[in-house]
């Protein structure tokens, strides 16, 4: 069955993965984007907004849904990833990352729950990160806020059943971020359990498992080569 799918932070990297492999699937696709441009064939709907804007989630699910007909699947994807440890945290670093990674997918949630026809359902599926099992330093308010996002999946399983399906998932690294010495992509993928990086493909398939399963609620998939079941310290290596 089409499904109407509303991705944010659809316009590059992950996001846009999810996009185009939902779209071949033959769903139908809205994107939310920020600042980014999405491809000129990318055959979706393009919705934009800062979702640290309170009122942002709600609008662009009732755009999406007004120019989709309605909503079944929301994929809660666009996120913060900036460093901190506790000697360098601050409070608007602390905010802006629970502004974007957690305040904004549960007012999403909400709208999109909302949004529901009285007999319709629907699945909200959350991007976090493997992170959330095995936390290091670095990263402090983005783990916070990926662990409360995570923590929030069981609560509102529970909560919005039997019409509203939520999950979550955890992949490892899949993309370079910024800063990243060439070649550290394949290195760290190499330390991992499966000694392999996660593939975009691979999240898409989480996604569409996911989707074509409707007895699955509550439950975070990690597709993380195992990463989360290592020290980190074994991983991140002295390099
Ligand atoms: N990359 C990885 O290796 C990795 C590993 C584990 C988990 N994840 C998770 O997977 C997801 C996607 O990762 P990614 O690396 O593809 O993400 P990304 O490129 O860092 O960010 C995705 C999008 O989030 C949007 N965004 C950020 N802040 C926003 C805000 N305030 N309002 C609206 N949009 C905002 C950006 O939109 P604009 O570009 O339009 O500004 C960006 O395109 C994230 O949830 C991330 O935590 C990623």
């Amino acid at each position: 069955m089409a499904e109407r799918i509303l991705i944010t932070g659809g316009a590059q990297r992950l996001g846009l993965a999810l996009a185009r492999a939902m779209l071949a699937e033959g769903h139908r696709v809205a994107i939310h984007t920020r600042r980014s441009e999405p491809p000129g064939d990318l055959e979706a709907v393009v919705l934009q907004g800062d979702l640290d804007d309170p009122s942002v989630p709600a609008r662009i699910v009732g755009e999406a849904c007004a120019r989709l007909g309605g909503l079944s699947v929301l994929v809660n994807n666009a996120a913060r990833f900036e460093p901190d440890r506790i000697d360098t945290l601050d409070a608007a670093s602390f905010d802006a990352h629970m502004a974007t990674n957690l305040r904004a997918p549960l007012l999403a949630i909400q709208a999109f729950a909302a949004s529901l026809e009285p007999d319709g359902t629907g699945l909200a599926v959350n991007i976090v990160d493997q992170k959330i099992r095995h936390p290091g330093a670095g990263y402090l308010s983005y783990t916070l806020s990926k662990i409360a996002l995570e923590g929030a999946v069981r609560t509102l399983a529970a909560e919005l059943a039997p019409r509203v399906r939520i999950a979550a998932i955890a992949p490892s690294i899949i993309y370079e971020s910024a800063g990243m010495k060439p070649g550290r992509l394949e290195t760290l993928g190499a330390r991992l359990p499966l000694r392999r990086a996660t593939r975009p493909e691979e999240v898409a398939a989480a996604l569409a498992y996911l989707i074509e399963t409707p007895s699955v609620t509550g439950e975070t998939l990690f597709v993380d080569s195992g990463e989360s079941l290592r020290a980190r310290s074994v991983i991140l290596g002295a390099s």
